[in-house]
């Protein structure tokens, strides 16, 4: 493959992390591509999927995915391999042994991000945003009471691009996390500076006060997207 023919491109780049931007527009040709990259595990996956889109945004970013992996592995792509954390966050396998390499991938839409960092607890989280929820009922269940208060004095599309923005932030913290759902949305909030507007802050857990994780709000034009990385290795066990 040529560099003319890759669907993803660099987006931001930051000391010692990158964040591709991966184009998820329909196109048969590109899909087959991808699809031929894959896996058996990863094919048989893909034709699970009932969705033709959810079936393309995985087979691209997942295809993507293995191609810069292995060139910042300096593996082949037969020896790549994935292995699945509890609440199944990825990891990357060489020749079976689990690497070091710290990525994480989000997709919406027609838009996907490839995530790659130095230090293990990345998160990143894309949103197209949808215009006409029920914002202030969802923000109910998922937000936490100064996060409600700010959407509730927002109002038609500053209500929309605020919903947006604060699920990104709060998805990308819980993809770096990895615990999926188990964690509550609610349970947490953004730091209040970023509540104000700020596009950058750390952040802490309040179950796990010495991890911080510096978090960063993404969004642009075409969608809501946000990182976050923890700035030290782990405390936790
Ligand atoms: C996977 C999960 C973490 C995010 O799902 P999503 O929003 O549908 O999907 P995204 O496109 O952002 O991310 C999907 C990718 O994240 C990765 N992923 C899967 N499980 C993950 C986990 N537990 N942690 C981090 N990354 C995970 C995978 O690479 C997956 O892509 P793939 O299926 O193509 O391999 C979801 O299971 C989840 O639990 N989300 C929490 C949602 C939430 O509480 N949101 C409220 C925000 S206020």
């Amino acid at each position: 493959m040529t560099a003319g023919d890759a669907w993803w491109s660099p987006w931001r780049e930051d000391a010692g992390s990158l964040i591709l931007h991966v184009d998820l527009r329909p196109d048969r040709q590109r899909e087959a591509r991808a699809l031929a990259i894959l896996d058996k595990d990863e094919q048989a996956r893909w034709n699970r999927f009932v969705h033709r889109g959810a079936r393309r945004q995985y087979a691209l970013c997942r295809a993507a995915l293995r191609i810069n992996l292995c060139e910042r592995l300096g593996c082949a792509n037969r020896e790549l391999s994935f292995g699945y954390l509890e609440h199944g966050k990825p990891f990357a396998k060489v020749n079976g042994a689990p690497s070091s390499a710290s990525f994480n991938v989000s997709h919406s839409g027609r838009h996907g991000l490839i995530g790659f960092a130095k230090l293990d607890g990345l998160g990143v989280d894309l949103e197209v945003r949808a215009p006409g929820r029920d914002f202030d009922g969802i923000g109910e269940r998922v937000y936490g009471p100064a996060e409600r208060s700010a959407l509730s004095a927002a109002a038609g599309s500053a209500k929309a691009n605020l919903f947006y923005r604060l699920w990104s932030l709060k998805e990308a913290l819980i993809k770096a996390l990895g615990t999926g759902f188990s964690l509550s949305p609610a349970g947490f909030e953004v730091p209040r500076a970023m509540l104000e507007g700020a596009r950058a802050a750390e952040f802490r857990f309040p179950h796990l006060p010495s991890d911080p994780f510096w978090l960063e709000d993404l969004g642009e034009s075409r969608f809501a997207a946000a990182s976050a990385c923890r700035v030290s290795e782990s405390t936790t066990p």
